[in-house]
């Protein structure tokens, strides 16, 4: 049986005093949630903060990006033994704000896996298509060839180490929630692709949904057979409809 997992993106979203008051809460009402696992994922700045608030307990702590670098002149950008230093435990790779809007490629998002598990960073791997894909019919087309980048470079192996999470570009801060079932269909062709290459691997692959989940349609999608939990944008900014999300999670 896999377990269950709700990891919370904050996104450009923050300061320390609501930051403060956020990891409090939050913290606050994830001990007690057997089965789930939680995690926020939080701006660098605010990367010490976290870590000082949430003490390694739950929830555990994230990044949104990483450099495919270890050191160097790359102005900018923080490498995932720096994340290491800071307790983060996961980072997005993939997330399709930084595939579309700072124009990461495949083989960059598979450079960036790569570095994070280098360093004993769990990769969180961001998939999804477009709307315009969508309505294509190209969504196992786009979400194969961003998963097979990943697989070819790092090894189906490196998967057993790490977590999807489908986001279809269409849901993510639109409101427009992917329904149960078609959730569960991308799922289920990711798991199969995977599964392809290593039957085992792609068993105890989690696979979360991410895109305009909120507390009222959590538990009908957690509820599909191949969705392991959810990334969570928006929501992960309210304490409570973050906790909600995450006891969504423990009951379905
Ligand atoms: P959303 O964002 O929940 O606000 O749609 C999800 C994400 O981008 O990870």
């Amino acid at each position: 049986m896999r377990g269950r997992f709700v990891a919370g993106n904050w996104k450009m979203n923050g300061s320390l005093a609501a930051n403060a008051a956020l990891l409090q809460a939050v913290s606050a009402g994830t001990q007690s949630l057997a089965g789930v696992e939680c995690a926020v994922c939080v701006p660098f700045p605010y990367l010490a903060q976290a870590a000082q608030a949430l003490k390694g307990a739950l929830p555990v702590l994230g990044a949104q990006t990483v450099s495919e670098h270890a050191a160097g002149a790359y102005t900018g950008e923080v490498s995932a033994s720096m994340l290491a230093e800071f307790g983060c435990r996961y980072v997005l790779v993939g997330h399709s704000e930084r595939r579309s809007i700072f124009g990461e490629s495949d083989a960059q998002v598979a450079a960036k896996f790569v570095a994070a598990a280098g360093a004993g960073i769990v990769p969180l791997l961001c998939l999804g298509e477009s709307l315009a894909e969508r309505e294509a019919g190209r969504t196992e087309e786009v979400v194969g060839r961003q998963l097979d980048a990943v697989m070819d470079t790092a090894g189906v192996q490196a998967l057993a180490g790490a977590v999807l999470a489908y986001e279809p570009v269409w849901a993510i801060g639109t409101g427009r929630t992917a329904s149960p079932q078609q959730a569960q269909d991308v799922h289920a062709f990711l798991r199969s692709r995977v599964a392809a290459r290593d039957a085992k691997v792609a068993q105890g692959l989690r696979i979360l949904y991410g895109g305009s989940v909120k507390a009222s349609n959590a538990s009908e999608i957690f509820a599909m057979a191949d969705v392991d939990g959810g990334l969570i944008g928006g929501a992960s900014l309210v304490a409570n409809d973050f906790l909600a999300i995450c006891n969504a999670a423990r009951k379905g």
